[in-house]
């Protein structure tokens, strides 16, 4: 079992893990209300505030920066301390980091539904908070290189390779497509124009997805996993040659989100290309955490943290499978403007960062507050619940998706529409979006049940020394780690 070591600064992880808790509920429960509200019009209850075009990007905000953020931050803090074996560098910028980041999705939670937005996808907020992101990221960032700077230990693992790409990519995204004019406290001017705009954004907005919402997760994974299974990673030089590949690879990309755009072909293609190679560094992602657990299958039957994980995974290789066949123009045709985008974004973000988080935060809590899980049987519920509602919610979008994409394209033979009436093709997807809120619900309800899972065990009498360790280990079925 882990040395907790008292001189590791645990109060701001927990204060991180208690922020995803809250913040993945606060940011699911706008995602289901946002779902009811696609099936159902009246849940836009007729005010500006609550409508659906405030509160789509209060939910992407809400799940990108408030949830998958704090819950990186987390790991990254619980991880990076164990893995370099020194306390973080400063305190102080650790606090700067806690409540400067929940200050600003505080700020985010209050200007979005009032409408106040810079109108640039996951890029939506003002420029004051713009400015409050950067000072937040850099005193992160400050901190983060510190702690490398006063290391222990020699050798950076590869985890911290990947969270280091995250740092640096942000930083450089954030800041080039936030670049703006300001006019009054809450509107300003971008300084690009046109299409400039559209591939700064592109290429900023498919990044956030690449060094958010994938490599800092795959940081994770690299931890996490081979903890929790208590076994090495399957081969560190795959993980090291698939980190600088996918570094390489993915921010060539983003102009596959701008295919039948007016960006010149050769860019168009060039993106495509890109995303078509990515498919091998992120099934090298894949298959090496696979196999990691090797040796150690059997324990999946009883491992609510090793179930989360591999679905996780498998997720990641679905989505990045899916995402290439995407970027190919002929087939982008079919997909783009419809739900099969959605379910892609929710394959990857339900599946493979939700999933993952979920698996950390079973791995975690019991360590952090020395406690055992309440309910190891709690937890595998939620698995099946998260499992089932991705799964309800994804293929009933594809379905959904498609069928509606095939209805705009089809030709009398006469040559003439053969559903000129939009709304035709809405009343067809309308049943899917049903299927959808369920889907979502069952998943909010799973984190619900974590939720409730971590307020039990926290609140519950903490067992005294051996006692704690030999409980936790035969519990959450991980033996020594290191
Ligand atoms: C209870 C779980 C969730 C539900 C019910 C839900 C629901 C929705 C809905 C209804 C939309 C709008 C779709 C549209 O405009 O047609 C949406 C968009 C989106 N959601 Fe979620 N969501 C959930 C969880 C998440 C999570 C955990 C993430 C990320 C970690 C996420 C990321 C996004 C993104 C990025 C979009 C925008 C997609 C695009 O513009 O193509 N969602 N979600
Ligand atoms: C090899 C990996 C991947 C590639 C090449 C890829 C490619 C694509 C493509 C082609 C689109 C549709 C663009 C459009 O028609 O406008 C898309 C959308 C999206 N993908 Fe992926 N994808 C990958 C992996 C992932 C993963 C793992 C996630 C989530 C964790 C993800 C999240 C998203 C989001 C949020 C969007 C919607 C963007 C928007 O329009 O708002 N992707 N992706």
């Amino acid at each position: 079992m882990e040395q907790l070591n008292p001189s590791y600064d645990d109060p701001t992880t927990k204060r991180f893990v208690i922020a995803t808790v809250v913040w993945g509920f606060v940011g699911m429960l706008v995602g289901v209300i946002i779902a009811l509200q696609l099936a159902w019009w009246p849940a836009n209850l007729g005010l500006p505030w609550t409508s659906f075009g405030r509160l789509r990007p209060l939910h992407t905000n809400a799940v990108i920066f408030a949830f998958t953020a704090n819950a990186v931050f987390a790991g990254i803090y619980y991880s990076m301390q164990r893995l370099l074996k020194t306390r973080m560098w400063s305190d102080k910028l650790s606090n700067v980091h806690f409540w400067g980041w929940q200050a600003i999705i505080v700020a985010a939670a209050i200007t979005l539904p009032l409408g106040l937005t810079q109108g640039k996808e996951y890029a939506e907020l003002i420029w004051p908070i713009d400015l409050m992101i950067a000072v937040v990221w850099l005193s992160f960032a400050v901190n983060f290189f510190g702690t490398i700077a006063i290391r222990k230990v020699k050798h950076l693992y590869v985890a911290i390779w990947f969270y280091m790409s995250m740092v640096v990519t942000i930083t450089v995204l954030h800041v080039v497509n936030n670049l703006a004019l300001p006019a009054t406290l809450t509107r300003s001017y971008p300084i690009y124009a046109g299409l400039t705009d559209a591939l700064v954004q592109w290429w900023y907005g498919h990044n956030a997805v690449g060094f958010l919402l994938t490599t800092p997760i795959l940081g994770l994974m690299y931890y996490f996993l081979p903890k929790a299974a208590n076994r090495p990673v399957y081969s560190y030089r795959l993980s090291i040659i698939h980190f600088w590949a996918l570094v390489f690879l993915y921010i060539w990309a983003g102009p596959h989100h701008l295919l039948y755009s007016a960006l010149p072909e050769w860019a168009q293609t060039l993106g495509m290309i890109f995303s078509i190679m990515l498919i091998a560094p992120s099934w090298g992602g894949m298959l090496n955490g696979l196999l990691t657990l090797r040796g150690a299958w059997d324990r999946l039957r009883t491992d609510p943290i090793l179930k989360f994980f591999v679905v996780a995974i498998s997720f990641y290789g679905m989505s990045t499978f899916e995402g290439p066949m995407m970027s190919i123009r002929a087939v982008n045709q079919l997909s783009h403007f419809n739900d099969w985008t959605i379910a892609h974004v929710h394959s990857g973000a339900l599946g493979w960062v939700g999933m993952s988080v979920f698996g950390m935060l079973y791995y975690m809590v019991p360590r952090l507050w020395k406690r055992p899980l309440h309910s190891v049987s709690l937890a595998t519920n939620h698995f099946w619940l998260a499992t089932i509602g991705i799964v309800l919610y994804c293929v009933a979008l594809w379905v959904g998706g498609i069928t509606q994409s095939l209805m705009w394209r089809a030709i009398e033979p006469s040559g003439l529409l053969q559903y000129p009436n939009f709304m035709e093709t809405l009343a067809v997807v309308q049943p899917f979006w049903w299927f959808r809120l369920v889907g979502g619900t069952m998943y909010l309800v799973g984190l619900m049940m974590m939720a409730w899972n971590f307020i039990r065990t926290v609140r519950s009498a903490a067992p005294a020394g051996q006692v704690e360790t030999a409980a936790l280990s035969a519990q959450m079925g991980s033996a020594e780690i290191a």
